[in-house]
């Protein structure tokens, strides 16, 4: 079957699709239907099964014999350690942890945050929770301290899962004292932390608060799978919006069970006992689904990877990963690509490592620029795919969906819908636009299994981001259009959010802390176009009248505040004072405009413009940053 086949199969009856697709879950009792839609339009799938994650992703597969089988290789560069665990070692340390935590009190809906680098034990947190039901928040280590206490007050842990440490390369991240200074900075508290000792920095422990992490194992009684409903949450994974307030994403736990599982072969075209390597973050949404749920499930083997594309010791760490792991399918983000071209531009180090067994590469994350993916094919000699999702859908939802039928790569484009979704491009009044005719681009209601059915106690937002604007449809909050064969193509966000190196952040959140400087009167946040990450914010900065201080020393107060108030992730390292900000008559900040002279693009005066002199001085502004030169 084809693609067109498939793609009609679900398109002519959705629900029978993705019960065909549910046959592949181990089930403690399937679900009688698919689809439930009595609360239209809020949607869930499965929602009268009884199922658990954990044992489909880890304890079945060690009933049915891949025992023995990897199921984790951790290959940290960053340590110089490698480790496999099979899938029989997996289940006795999860069903430990588990068991553990239980022991402390942790039940089935209870939440608890993950902050964690990319160690395998931060997998088996998550497995460990799942396995009981508990509901797992992970959050990513480039944070700072107050946004993890954002999270804590969200979704009220009861307990928090760290490490002492994380390592970036020629720093350490000292997790425990961030975790501190968060439970000190939030109203809620949990009952109690685990904190897992590195051996690169002993964290010191809270008495009557903190556990050690082996410490609190011992002895315990190991936990069994506790069936859930397919509609309880699995996760809640926070993710930027408009404002400094995350939204937080909720998965429900049969739908990404089916989902997940499904895409493993009709998207990443693996078989179980394949390797599979996603070189992302468990912070994000690829590590949750595919550095720990979906190759898991699938009874593939997962890479938990500690390095990055460069600099860990050099631009052939992927190449040697793939080589030596015998790696069938690479997922990564066009900004490492990027950073491994600046480095080897002519594939020095490709060259070194057989690549025989590589079958196929995927980039999302953010815009796959065509001169990247080029450099890629041309080195690997691989299909590189460029495919689109977001961490609300949860997986891939626009793609060349390799493992049914590649389709001709058009370049700049993530290819087509995929089944459950059918991208459409409507303009502000909801009209469809025709082929190459720019608007926002949205799909029908229901989201199909392994999408969020709601935002964690925001529904009013998940009602309004989403799905109030344009009746009937998801609106995805990019924009871009559609060509004749019906291949997307992404242009921008309709919102505040930038991408910056594939790690998805909120300008309007960075405003907030420019704004919380005693001296700033007035900030904007900008995304300005970068060649290695993409996207970069520029901060601009009116000072308060009298504020009679040294423009330098702000700018480096700021980028200090961001740093510490949102985290290194941030990557905001520019900022300049300026005496106005562009506005429309009726006040609103000419964002848009600012970027395009930044960038250098084509731009026309804003017909709404207050007073269009002001755009030359930010012309000047940029330019003295290395800006604005086009
Ligand atoms: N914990 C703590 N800090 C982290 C971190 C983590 N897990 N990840 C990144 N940071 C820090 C970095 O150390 C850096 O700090 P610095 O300002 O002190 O240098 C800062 O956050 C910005 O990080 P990043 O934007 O990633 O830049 P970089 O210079 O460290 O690396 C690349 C550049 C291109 C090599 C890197 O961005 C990369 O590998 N990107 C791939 C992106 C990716 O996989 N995204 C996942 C989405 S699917
Ligand atoms: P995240 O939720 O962090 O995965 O970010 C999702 C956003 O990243 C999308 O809404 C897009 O703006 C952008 N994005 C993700 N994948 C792609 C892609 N393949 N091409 C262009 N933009 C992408």
């Amino acid at each position: 079957m084809g693609y067109k086949d498939v793609y009609e199969g679900w398109k002519n009856d959705p629900e029978g699709f993705w019960m065909d697709a549910a046959q592949a879950i181990s089930w403690d009792q399937p679900p009688t239907k698919a689809l439930f839609d009595d609360n239209a339009p809020l949607y869930e799938w499965f929602s009268d099964a009884k199922v658990n994650t954990c044992y489909n992703a880890v304890d079945r597969h060690v009933e049915q014999g891949r025992g023995e089988q990897t199921a984790i290789i951790y290959d940290s560069p960053i340590t110089h350690t490698k480790r496999e665990i099979s899938y029989m070692e997996l289940r006795n340390r999860v069903a430990t942890l588990a068991g553990a935590l239980r022991a402390k009190g942790v039940e089935k809906g209870d939440r608890v945050i993950i902050y964690m680098p990319m160690i395998p034990e931060a997998l088996e947190a998550m497995l460990a929770c799942a396995r009981l039901g508990a509901v797992h928040s992970v959050v990513f280590g480039g944070f700072a301290a107050n946004e993890l206490a954002v999270r804590i007050d969200d979704c009220t842990p009861k307990a928090i899962i760290a490490a002492s440490c994380g390592l970036e390369p020629g720093r350490v991240v000292h997790y425990k004292p961030l975790l501190d200074g968060a439970i000190e900075l939030s109203s809620h508290k949990p009952d109690f932390c685990v904190i897992f000792q590195r051996e690169q920095e002993v964290a010191e422990l809270i008495p009557g608060r903190d556990v050690n992490w082996h410490g609190f194992q011992y002895g315990v009684e190991p936990a069994e799978c506790v069936p859930v409903e397919g509609n309880h949450p699995s996760y809640i994974l926070y993710t930027s919006g408009t404002t400094g307030q995350p939204k937080g994403v909720i998965r429900h736990t049969a739908g990404q069970l089916v989902a997940l599982n499904w895409t493993m072969k009709n998207i990443y075209n693996v078989d179980p006992g394949d390797v599979f390597w996603a070189a992302s973050d468990v912070g994000w949404v690829v590590g949750h689904s595919y550095i720990c749920y979906a190759p898991l499930i699938h009874g593939n083997t997962t890479i938990v990877f500690e390095g990055k594309p460069v600099g860990t010791p050099d631009a052939g760490t992927f190449w040697r990963v793939i080589e030596e792991h015998k790696v069938k399918t690479f997922f990564t983000a066009p900004t490492a690509f990027r950073a491994v071209k600046r480095e080897d531009p002519k594939g020095e180090f490709v060259k070194k490592y057989d690549l025989s067994g590589l079958n196929q590469v995927f980039l999302a994350g953010e815009r796959a620029d065509p001169d990247t993916i080029v450099w890629a094919q041309e080195q690997l000699q691989k299909p590189v795919i460029d495919h689109w999702w977001q961490t609300e859908l949860g997986y891939p939802a626009v793609c060349n969906p390799v493992g049914v039928e590649l389709l001709p790569v058009k370049l700049g484009s993530p290819s087509v819908s995929l089944p459950g979704y059918e991208m459409k491009i409507l303009d502000d009044e909801g009209n469809e636009l025709p082929p190459g005719e720019l608007g926002a681009i949205v799909t029908p209601l229901p989201l199909p299994p392994g999408t969020f059915p709601n935002l964690w106690n925001a529904e009013d937002r998940f009602v309004k981001s989403y799905i109030s604007n344009f009746p009937g449809y998801y609106e995805t909050g990019d924009a871009g259009m559609i060509d004749e064969d019906g291949y997307l193509y992404i242009m921008a966000r309709t919102d505040d959010v930038i991408n910056v190196a594939g790690h998805r952040l909120s300008t309007g959140g960075m405003e907030e802390v420019l704004a919380g400087h005693p001296d700033v009167a007035e900030c904007a946040v900008i995304g300005v176009s970068d060649q290695l990450k993409g996207q970069m914010p520029v901060g601009f900065l009116c000072l308060n009248a009298g504020a009679d201080r040294d423009h330098g020393e702000v700018v480096a107060e700021v980028i200090k505040m961001v740093r510490e108030k949102i985290g290194p992730v941030a990557a905001f390292k520019l900022a300049v004072v300026v005496d106005r900000l562009p506005k429309t008559r009726s006040g609103k900040i000419l964002r848009g405009t600012m970027v395009s002279i930044a960038d250098g693009t084509d731009w026309k005066m804003p017909a709404t413009i207050d007073d269009p002199v002001i755009l030359d001085e930010i012309t000047e502004a940029l330019q003295s940053i290395g800006y604005a030169k086009g």
